[in-house]
């Protein structure tokens, strides 16, 4: 099997191809998928192939460097057209997280710089802003886990919700790196998983990673969390991000904002993790994030033999929810521990 390095996203320069671990097939197979066409690209992020908001960037990031290696236009604005179409086709794999977009400006922006220089020079300057893309986030996360970590105790447990562990970034991840920090310096620290319906993140990617890490790891469905706050001890709460708003409401998987209200009745603190890149300003608040809804059959049929919901009952399945800014305990980042009040 090809060598991914300890990564999720991988850029293979030698060959020219974006290398991903295909998330759809975790926990049960293990397979990589080397990906040089725009639609392959496209559909992987869609079908969550590459998920999570950082690993959605930097596959995005990769991407495009790979279709402009690809490109046979020699003429140079037909380069250049070709790149920014790719990029607009790219931004709609979906909607919600920031980091798609956030990267793939980054990506235009390197365009622009060289734009007066030739083809050839364009294309080595994309790869070089992919690597240091794709360099960065595994830095940023590890960043995100020394601050964390330094929040928890040996035998701690925390609950985290979705995955945005190393299978949701380059690696670290960013809600899990505190955990595998504080392994790293020698603490144990246990993690109860929401399940976290309907596409299982929780239960197939987080247990996974997690035990494989050798973490104790202990799943439960999304409507226990009040359960397990109500009866055992619990640290802290630990999510990722998809987008924070400018007054720091945040945007994470569907069920994070239950699990925040909870966590403010039980008074367990709620920390979300994010990269600075998540953090977007032009979004004033989390009214004007865009929340991605999905197809009802993820909830209707896709884990069962038979389908589970009567053929006339219809289906609500929105990928995200926000979380208002009041139930945050604290935003850990790369570059430190950020406090209520949020906005400045
Ligand atoms: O739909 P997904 O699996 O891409 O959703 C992922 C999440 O909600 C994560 O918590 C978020 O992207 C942060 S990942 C570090």
């Amino acid at each position: 099997m090809y060598d991914m390095h300890g990564e999720t996203v991988h850029y293979d320069t030698e060959t020219n191809r974006l290398m991903l671990i295909d998330q759809t097939l975790l926990p049960n197979k293990t397979e990589i998928l080397a990906l040089y066409q725009k639609e392959d690209m496209h559909r992987a992020i869609k079908i969550l192939q590459v998920r999570g908001a950082p690993a959605i960037g930097v596959a995005a990031a990769i991407g495009l460097s790979v279709l402009a290696n690809e490109s046979k236009e020699t003429e140079k604005e037909k380069f250049l057209a070709e790149f920014e179409a790719n990029a607009a086709y790219l931004k709609t794999a979906r909607p919600t997280a920031v980091n798609l977009f956030w990267a793939i400006d980054e990506m235009c922006k390197t365009l622009n710089a060289y734009r007066a220089q030739s083809v050839e020079e364009i294309k080595t300057a994309l790869t070089e802003k992919a690597l240091a893309m794709h360099k960065e986030d595994a830095e940023v996360c590890h960043k995100i886990g020394e601050y964390g970590a330094a929040l928890l105790e040996d035998g701690d447990a925390v609950l985290t919700h979705c995955n945005a562990g190393r299978l949701a970034t380059v690696k670290y991840g960013t809600a899990l790196a505190p955990v595998y920090v504080a392994k790293e310096e020698g603490k144990n620290v246990s993690v109860y998983a929401d399940e976290t319906r309907p596409l299982l993140q929780g239960a197939r990617l987080t247990a996974y990673e997690l035990t494989e890490a050798g973490i104790q790891t202990t799943v439960l469905c999304d409507n226990m969390a009040s359960y397990l706050m109500a009866h055992k001890k619990l640290k802290a709460v630990f999510v990722g991000c998809d987008r924070v708003a400018a007054n720091g409401d945040t945007a994470n998987k569907i069920g994070t904002s239950g699990v925040a209200i909870l966590a403010k009745h039980y008074g367990v603190p709620f920390y979300v993790c994010a990269p600075f890149s998540t953090i977007d300003r032009n979004t004033p608040t989390g009214k004007e994030i865009p929340i991605e809804q999905r197809d009802g059959e993820e909830l209707r049929s896709m884990w069962y033999r038979d389908a589970m919901i009567p053929e006339t009952a219809e289906t609500l399945n929105p990928a995200f929810d926000v979380t208002p800014h009041e139930l945050i305990t604290g935003f850990i980042t790369e570059k430190g521990i950020l406090q209520p009040p949020f906005a400045e």
